[in-house]
């Protein structure tokens, strides 16, 4: 069954075109991975939709000798590989006069002149009014030193008067509490917390955007949102993927640290917050955090019971892995949220790499109907529940289950869905989450960008668990086969509730 969509959203369409202003958009990191595959194709593809101001240029800085020429050439190839649509000859010529690169070591101050020197004559050159926006897509460690360069170079203005300087910053924000305190200290030391963007892609997703949108702009599930019809809610995050180069990076953080900390948690507060205020930044940034903070705090002897981790056969021979290592690839946790809204639901999440599927979804599940009319006691048992499934990834879109009656003679009830396929009812692939991002920046609005008591809040709430099991690391790794829904005892986490994952 797929459902038929009227598509009236004026504000929504006003919200899309706001302008960004003039800037100059500089990239640490400018021949990495996270450039090539993603910020590039972003930044092309708002080109390429005539979203990007016209007075912009990027700027890559990073070690490796290159010319203008030189980089253009190599973010060619990045776009005609990592674009979601192709190259359009025309809009490139147009874009890549404006992509300039800068050579040198973050760790020399000569780097952070010549850089300024060029951000000068770009200024005048395409018109920037002296705007710029930093993206740090380094590892953790050069943070420190790219920040305290930019500052003592005088490149970071205060956020009053015309001009601005913001800072995009990519996660792992900290590897614990601590870090990320030591961290936001820094960047609290330099920048303002308005001119700070801690980036999570996951919150640019349209499908994660639209949770809001469903929760919020409809009459009908809102009320059905809490603990009086809600039994309980799995939120799910699978990848086919194992660790691929990224071996090292990944062994000395593992799921809990890549993925639960931030995109699972951030879902997670979505789709638990209470309605906003209004739809500032900091409105709803507010209602998030409540819920971080209303997370019930992990102990022993909770998460012995309630998390289950495991490791893909095979991870110890990814390339950069540890032979040894006991970093788990794949965790399940039953979660509470100790607010008047959830007092009681579980909150089962599970994310993982080497999974079965590539699919991230949240569905939530309504209580069982209290008497059934068609048939006797057993039967209402049997019904299934109703569940409203957000689907982030991929094939997005959201179902809703049902009970209908078989057409017959007699009454027979079988579950049915109702369908929506954003493709369907859109057109197309929704945009790359980091192409949202970016014009976000440098528009100024912080809404999907996480905020500093929300990083240190989900460190302090994850921190427990990720000390249980470094603690006493797991014996039983490898304990999932690669192309399975996990280790067994991620079942038993669910079934010992009567429950069971949806996909299996
Ligand atoms: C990143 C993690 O943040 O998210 C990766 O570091 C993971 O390990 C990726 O593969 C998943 O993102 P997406 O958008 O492909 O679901």
């Amino acid at each position: 069954m797929s459902a038929h969509l009227e598509i009236a959203v004026p504000d929504v369409l006003e919200r899309g075109h706001r302008e960004a202003p003039p800037c100059a958009f500089v990239v640490f990191g400018a021949t990495g991975d996270l450039t090539h595959r993603k910020l590039l194709p972003a930044i092309y593809n708002l080109a390429l939709d005539g979203t990007l101001p016209e007075a912009c240029a990027m700027v890559g800085v990073a070690r490796t000798e290159l010319t203008d020429e030189r980089y253009r050439a190599d973010l060619r190839e990045a776009v005609e590989k990592f674009s979601r649509r192709p190259l359009d000859d025309k809009v490139w010529s147009d874009f890549s006069k404006r992509v300039y690169y800068v050579a040198g070591a973050f760790d020399d101050a000569e780097t952070f002149r010549r850089l300024d020197q060029r951000l000068t004559e770009l200024d005048r050159a395409h018109a920037l009014r002296g705007n710029r926006l930093f993206y740090l897509a380094i590892p953790p460690g050069v943070f420190e030193t790219v920040l305290t360069h930019l500052h003592d170079g005088g490149m970071i203005q205060p956020p009053h008067g015309e001009r601005f300087t913001r800072v995009i910053i990519e996660k792992p924000f900290g590897r614990d509490l601590a870090s990320a305190k030591e961290l936001n200290a820094l960047v609290g030391k330099l920048l303002d917390e308005s001119q700070a963007f801690r980036i999570d892609h996951y919150l640019g997703k349209e499908t994660v955007q639209n949770i809001m949108v469903f929760r919020f702009a409809n009459s009908l599930f809102e009320p059905l949102w809490n603990r009086k019809y809600i039994d309980y809610v799995e939120i799910t995050a699978a990848e086919t993927v194992g660790v691929g180069s990224r071996g090292r990076f990944y062994d000395a953080n593992g799921v809990l640290r890549d993925i639960v900390q931030n995109h699972l948690l951030e879902v997670l507060s979505l789709v638990a917050m209470e309605p906003p205020n209004g739809a500032a930044a900091d409105e709803i940034r507010d209602e998030k955090l409540k819920v971080l903070r209303a997370l019930r705090i992990p102990w022993d002897d909770t998460i012995e019971r309630d998390v289950r981790v495991g490791q893909y056969r095979g991870y110890r021979g990814e390339p950069g892995v540890a032979k040894d290592s006991v970093t788990p690839t794949y965790a399940a946790l039953r979660v509470y949220i100790d607010n008047w809204r959830w007092q009681g639901v579980p909150f089962y999440l599970r994310a993982g790499k080497m999974l079965k599927r590539r699919v991230t979804e949240v569905s939530l599940f309504t209580q069982q109907i209290p008497l059934s009319l068609f048939g006797n006691h057993e039967v209402c048992e049997r019904i299934d529940p109703n569940v409203i499934t957000l689907r982030i990834q991929p094939d997005e879109g959201i179902k809703v289950r049902f009970a209908s009656k078989v057409p017959g003679h007699d009454v027979a009830v079988a579950s049915v869905t109702m369908d929506m396929k954003y493709a369907e009812a859109f057109g197309g692939a929704p945009p790359e989450a980091y192409e949202r991002l970016l014009l976000d920046a440098m528009r100024g609005d912080a809404t999907l960008f996480s905020r500093r008591d929300a990083v240190e809040a989900s460190w302090a709430w994850i921190d427990p668990i990720i000390e249980y099991f470094e603690k006493q690391p797991p014996k039983d790794f490898p304990n999932y086969e690669p192309g399975s829904w996990g280790p067994e005892s991620c079942q038993e986490l669910m079934r010992r509730d009567r429950r069971s994952w949806q996909l299996l």
